[in-house]
């Protein structure tokens, strides 16, 4: 158990019981970049986290392990920067905290994590998420888990140069056992949609390409967003984002942008649109409709966004083909998962034919992760209540 042996691991290491956090990795059934365009997402966090063990030190050091990485780290509270390494993540958290003036002090953390990296399930934020969480618990810092969530976009955005909306952080806080959210990202609210799968899971395939999102692919799809909305502008004054545009619109504006801009600017508005269908379509539990969904989003990101690449192509063909109910590429994308709606009962057949049919492809394993939809970022039971049970 993750739980258990990180609180160990910390009991070696520090001499002392510490308290105990978990922080959740994400799954989003639909709506992807949508988020830093205003729109709608619909994430769900799952059973795979990070652990935190961690106690205040009464210093301004912050001396941190990573478990898995076996990893020590120590900086102190005046000595914060930017760059892309796991520790610079946990510093810009505690940079944001000082920028709004909340007192805290340094701690002894060890931490282990469940959630593969570079795999489209939001290591990172559950990092920021989480650490954000028990500094808060920790020192009595009284913010709500909606300016934790700023705040954990905020680290990335400052500390590792990641422009990421605020979906994973957003959900590894916020989420509930057994529901999806939809999250509207312009008004920052969620309504919960609990998720009656009968007979239906979620498999995700982890293509095991990785690409990570500080490299300039992510960010430049944001900045063709922006430049997008700087258009339609000229025509419409009111546009504040892609949220405000629809297809009659945009195409009313394609002759004063790139093609490769209308194609970005495209993708978005459709997805937005298909995301608010997908919701109607999950209440009234048509999966079919669903997936078909799924389907249509994965060929905007792969065709028009460009953020996909031949495996999660392969893959969600292979699902289309063999009738799977829904695939696509899930995440920021260039690799990671692919999401897929399954029949339970189809699950050991997909994972045998897939493993087989890839590896033969591209001479590398996929792997399987079957998921549940859990609740988000918590305190949980310390060592010994562990021991106990
Ligand atoms: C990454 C980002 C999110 C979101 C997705 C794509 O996970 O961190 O903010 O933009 O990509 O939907």
């Amino acid at each position: 158990m993750i739980n258990s042996k990180t609180a160990i691991a910390f009991e070696k290491h520090f001499g002392r019981k510490p308290l105990m956090f978990i922080a959740p990795g994400r799954i989003n059934l639909i709506g992807e970049h949508t988020d830093y365009n205003e729109g709608f997402v619909m994430p769900a966090a799952i059973n795979k986290h990070f652990v935190f063990a961690i106690e205040s030190n009464q210093t301004d050091l912050f001396n941190i392990t990573a478990n898995d990485l076996d990893e020590q780290i120590s900086f102190a509270l005046d000595g914060l920067k930017g760059g892309n390494r796991w520790e610079n993540y946990l510093m810009g958290i505690v940079d944001s905290f000082k920028r709004r003036g909340r007192k805290m002090g340094g701690v002894n953390c060890l931490f282990s994590s469940g959630i593969p990296s570079g795999a489209g399930l939001s290591s990172s934020a559950a990092l920021c998420s989480g650490f954000a969480f028990a500094l808060n618990e920790i020192f009595e810092c009284g913010l709500s888990k909606l300016e934790l969530a700023l705040i954990a976009q905020e680290a990335e955005h400052r500390f590792a140069g990641t422009k990421c909306g605020i979906m994973d952080m957003y959900a590894s806080l916020f989420s509930k056992e057994g529901s999806v959210m939809l999250l509207d990202c312009r008004s920052n609210t969620h309504e919960y949609l609990p998720v009656h799968f009968e007979g239906f899971e979620i498999l995700l395939i982890d293509t095991k390409v990785r690409h990570s999102l500080n490299e300039s692919g992510y960010n430049d799809r944001r900045a063709s967003c922006e430049e997008g909305v700087a258009v339609l502008q000229r025509t419409f004054a009111n546009v504040k984002s892609l949220r405000d545009v629809n297809a009659e619109m945009l195409e009313a504006s394609k002759s004063l942008m790139s093609e490769n801009i209308f194609k970005k600017c495209f993708y978005i508005v459709r997805e937005i649109e298909r995301t608010q269908k997908a919701a109607i379509l999950l209440k009234s539990n048509d999966l079919t409709g669903f997936g078909n969904l799924m389907y249509e989003t994965h060929w905007g990101l792969s065709k028009d966004y460009d953020v996909s690449c031949e495996e999660s192509d392969w893959l969600v063909n292979w699902a289309s083909e063999n009738r799977i109910t829904g695939a696509r590429q899930m995440g920021g994308g260039f690799g990671g998962c692919t999401i897929n709606l399954i029949k339970k009962e189809l699950r050991p057949a997909i994972i045998d034919d897939v493993r087989k049919k890839y590896f033969a492809a591209f001479k590398k394993e996929p792997d399987f992760y079957q998921v549940e939809l859990s609740g988000g970022v918590h305190k949980t039971k310390t060592v010994l209540d562990w021991r106990e049970r």
